[in-house]
């Protein structure tokens, strides 16, 4: 990024300094404090980094002030659309929508790595029936490293990149099915390589070996949308992850196992699940909206509206736009009259006209409607974050990829307000009441 003539004055005691202000494509802008500690000794704080960029990055653009979402510059809508999902990874990890024939060439590198070493199989044989799918999953991500040890070599080899890139987006929906699989006590089903990667996800979620499975193409259709809108959102918590334990050149595998950690959280991809959860206890609360939207309100109560709000958009999620279109579609053919469906578009007319709501800017972010599609599609609520996980798969990669590629990213390394103690003498223990 060229500097450019704009300055910023930052003014200490009696001394003044110029920071550049580095301007982005899209009229965005930031002050650039790369050199502030070093002239100034002084550090800038910013508790959850809501006003601090961490890098300059080309992959996704969110204008949060209008709900703007745009992959590469193509707006989520038209990906939304005209785009299937290995199609939108490619397009994020390499940066131009493929030609059919790049488009082929990227699925066929896929398809040859979509099995799992079978000593993996008895990763899954340790874990409890009970353990949960986001635990197993960052569990086996991370084991990546030692089954395809030819590929976490140096971040920096585009060869072998691309390699742990294959199979890391070919593995993912294997190793999310066979947890699954592995929380139901059913045997796993094997990658069918004729499918594509949707349809071989809920084959080996849905399959058993004693019948055949029929799969829904509605239901097909819906998730290659649903893993496309959670494709990539720019330097969220769980992407900022994965960058930040990129940063140490660590491999691929281990970088997204962190990310898979970042993104259980209920605060952030957990909320999907915990959104379906809220909308149950309501339902089974006598469906009191009111008495939801004021322990939402009440600073006293931690309950929050799971599914709204959100830290960039203070406008309506254009992901949550697309998501209840496909939910309303799957609701009228498969759920008609579901009962959560029709309390979430309650819940949110609520809301949306409350002050509380209305002077905050909280509208429904990604999650508030993609639970209840999964939940036609008949995916158990443990494996809703998985779901989002495998959307996020590419974004994550694509990311990493773009830190080692712009030059070798320096370590990620943020500084601190120290705040404790001044120096003190130890007082020996048996001094010590
Ligand atoms: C995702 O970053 C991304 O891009 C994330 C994501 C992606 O694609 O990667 O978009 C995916 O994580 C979506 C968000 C999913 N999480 C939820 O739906 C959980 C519920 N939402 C909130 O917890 C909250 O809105 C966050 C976590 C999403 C954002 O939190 P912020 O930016 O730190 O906002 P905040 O907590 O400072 O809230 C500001 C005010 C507070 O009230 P006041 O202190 O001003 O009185 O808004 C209130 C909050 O109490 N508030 C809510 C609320 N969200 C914010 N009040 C009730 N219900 C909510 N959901």
């Amino acid at each position: 990024m060229e500097s450019n003539s704009e300055m910023a004055k930052l003014i200490l005691g009696d001394n003044e300094y110029d920071l550049p202000v580095r301007i982005g494509t899209e009229g965005n802008r930031a002050v650039d404090i790369s050199k502030l500690y070093g002239a100034t000794g002084h550090i800038t704080l910013d508790d959850g980094y809501a006003n601090t960029g961490s890098t300059m990055s080309t992959i996704t653009y969110v204008d949060g002030e209008n709900g703007i979402l745009r992959y590469r510059g193509y707006p989520i809508e038209q990906i939304a659309r005209q785009c299937d999902f290995t199609e939108t990874a490619y397009l994020l990890i390499y940066g131009e929508l493929p030609t059919s024939d790049q488009l082929e060439q990227f699925r066929d590198n896929i398809r040859h790595h979509t099995l799992l070493h079978e000593g993996m199989k008895g990763i899954f044989a340790g874990f409890p029936p009970y353990a949960y799918p986001m635990a197993i999953l960052s569990s086996v991500v991370g084991t990546l490293a030692i089954y395809d040890k030819g590929v976490v070599g140096d971040p920096a080899d585009p060869d072998q990149t691309d390699l742990a890139i294959y199979r890391m987006m070919a593995k993912m929906p294997t190793i999310a099915a066979y947890s699954y699989k592995q929380s139901i006590g059913q045997p796993f089903i094997y990658p069918q390589n004729h499918l594509s990667y949707c349809q071989n996800f809920l084959h080996m979620m849905f399959a058993v070996p004693s019948e055949k499975y029929q799969m829904e193409v509605d239901f097909v259709e819906a998730l290659n949308v649903l893993l496309i809108l959670h494709a990539d959102h720019g330097q969220n918590c769980s992407t900022s992850a994965v960058r930040m334990v990129g940063s140490s050149n660590v491999n691929l595998f281990s970088s997204i196992s962190a990310g898979i950690c970042a993104l259980w959280g209920a605060l952030h991809g957990g909320a999907n699940e915990a959104c379906i959860r809220m909308l149950e206890q309501i339902y089974h609360d006598g469906r009191n909206l009111q008495k939801y939207i004021d322990k939402a309100k009440n600073p006293d109560d931690p309950f929050r509206l799971m599914g709204f709000g959100h830290r960039v958009y203070k406008n309506y999620d254009p992901r949550a736009t697309i998501i209840k279109e496909v939910c309303h579609r799957l609701v009228e053919k498969y759920a008609a009259n579901d009962p959560l469906f029709e309390m979430a578009q309650a819940l949110e007319e609520v809301a949306v006209n409350d002050s509380y709501f209305v002077e905050r800017k909280l509208y429904p972010n990604v999650d508030f409607y993609s639970g209840i599609i999964y939940r036609i599609m008949g995916i158990p609520k443990n494996m809703f974050t998985v779901l989002f996980a495998l959307g996020r798969l590419p974004g994550w990669i694509a990311h990493w990829r773009e830190m080692h590629l712009s030059g070798g990213s320096r370590i990620h390394r943020p500084r601190q307000l120290y705040t404790g103690h001044t120096e003190r003498e130890v007082i020996p223990l048996i001094k010590r009441q």
